[in-house]
């Protein structure tokens, strides 16, 4: 407390005010006033204080940044009583209190505030604040981020008077309602939509909602993605691979033509000529003298290499295409490749199949056979199998062939491996032409490979 008269000299002070002016009472009282101020400020604060007091404009309580005349600032809370003595010489009272360190903690707030508005402003993300209603309903934005403002094309202004339906397109409402009462039950939930802008662009966004009380108030945060850019890469690769299994169809495709013509064209040339070759020999060998023996034994000899050429272009043509699939079809087929393989590894077949023909497409029977080729090459190879079962039936209008076979059994890593090449190109071959192939493992039991394919 201080007590000054009308030309501002102390009167009197209290020990509080020596202590907070770092002053003894000695050095204050009958002095001016701005005894306490910094020489450099004191002749301002004399002329200051003089003017107030006498138009009477000095504030009944300001706070006033001062620096002390040992060069310390300080934050001065300061209240004025007018004063008057029997007298009547007026003398004012003013009361002080040191508030540097709550103006201190105020700055730091201030600042925190300000760094945390910046890192609010330049998210990446549009981050938006709405109240949560009982009615799942968001009410008006209360708070955007600059970005939000920026990507919407709307001021923050005109968001404030805005909700968050005003900027999705009303057929997307549903989706938006559906994940704000998901977050009745739960405190976030994150989906993908769409932004309207103020031009009526749209943008695809991910939404990530998270619900929780601010001020008593249950609110929502909205941290919204561009994902303009992974749409549009998810769109290039789409394309891409579907290119790609267009290409790897149409490669199977001409391979499948190319072998058949091969097959045709090395069993109808090749083996007509060596069957032509045989019975011109023999009638050669016919028409020699009996003292020509020698010649005669020669020839027939050959006879012998030409029935094993005739045999290997049988083979090889069937290797490349068995002609019975095209002649007496899938089931056939199926049975006549069943044989060859219990022939050549030893392994049992037992086959059932369909009595009734197959009624599918030559590009299906060729995919369904290829894939039961495979299937038996990894039997033999893979499996350690002593025996495999072959059903063909008809259901519905689906053809189904299963293979099993009492092998060690597939194993979920390899079945879904990148590297399991054969298995990908089986199943490629059924999901181009519209079926599906499923394919499970028992460890020590075998294998269970299950083709579908669409009849019509
Ligand atoms: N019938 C089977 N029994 C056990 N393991 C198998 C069987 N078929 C395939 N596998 C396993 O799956 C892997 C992938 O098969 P596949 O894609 O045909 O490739 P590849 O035959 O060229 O190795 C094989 O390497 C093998 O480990
Ligand atoms: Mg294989």
């Amino acid at each position: 407390m201080r007590l000054v008269d009308m030309q501002g000299r102390i009167v009197a002070c209290s020990d509080a005010y020596c202590t907070l002016t770092g002053l003894p009472r000695e050095e204050l009282v009958g002095q001016t006033l701005t005894v306490v101020y910094h020489p450099n400020a004191r002749e301002q604060m004399l002329h200051i204080f003089k003017k107030g007091l006498q138009s009477g404009s000095l504030p009944e309580a300001e706070q006033l940044k001062l620096r002390l005349w040992d060069g310390r600032k300080i934050w001065l809370d300061i209240r004025h009583t007018h004063f008057a003595r029997k007298d009547s010489e007026a003398y004012l009272w003013s009361s002080f209190r040191d508030i540097s360190k709550i103006k201190r903690t105020q700055k730091i707030r201030r600042d925190n505030e300000k760094r945390l508005r910046l890192l609010f402003d330049r998210a990446a993300d549009a981050i938006f604040l709405t109240p949560f209603s009982e009615d799942f309903r968001p009410g008006a934005f209360i708070e955007v981020n600059d970005t939000a403002s920026k990507r919407l094309l709307y001021s923050k202004e005109e968001l404030s008077r805005l909700t968050p339906y005003s900027v999705i397109p009303a057929k997307l409402y549903e989706k938006l309602n559906q994940a704000l009462k998901k977050l009745h039950t739960e405190a976030t939930a994150v989906f993908q939509l769409q932004l309207l802008r103020k031009d009526k662009r749209r943008i695809p966004v991910e939404i990530s909602l998270r619900r929780f009380k601010l001020d008593h108030q249950e609110t929502i945060v909205w941290v919204v993605r561009d994902i303009t850019q992974r749409k549009q890469v998810e769109k290039r690769l789409k394309e891409t691979s579907s290119q790609l299994r267009d290409l790897a169809s149409r490669i199977q495709t001409v391979r499948e033509e190319e072998r058949t013509m091969i097959a045709r064209e090395i069993h109808d040339e090749l083996g007509q000529v060596l069957t032509v070759l045989k019975i011109q020999l023999s009638l050669t060998a016919n028409k020699l003298l009996p003292e020509q023996q020698e010649i005669k034994t020669r020839i027939k000899s050959t006879y012998g290499l030409l029935d094993n050429a005739v045999e290997a272009v049988q083979r090889i043509s069937a290797k490349l295409r068995p002609g019975i699939l095209d002649e007496l079809g899938l089931a056939a087929a199926v049975e006549w490749q069943a044989q060859d393989f219990e022939k050549h590894t030893g392994i049992h077949c037992k086959c059932s199949l369909l009595s009734e023909p197959v009624s599918l497409s030559a590009e299906k029977s060729t995919a369904v056979f290829r894939i039961f080729q495979e299937a038996l090459t990894n039997a033999a190879r893979h499996a350690d199998a002593d025996r495999v079962s072959i059903f063909l039936k008809n259901r519905n209008d689906k053809m189904i062939l299963e293979i099993i076979d009492n092998g060690c059994g597939i194993n979920k890593t390899q079945i879904n491996s990148p590297k399991s090449l054969g298995i990908l190109g089986m199943r490629e071959r059924v999901v181009v032409l519209g079926g599906s192939m499923e394919i499970n493992g028992v460890p020590g039991k075998g294998t269970h490979i299950k083709v579908t394919m669409p009849r019509k």
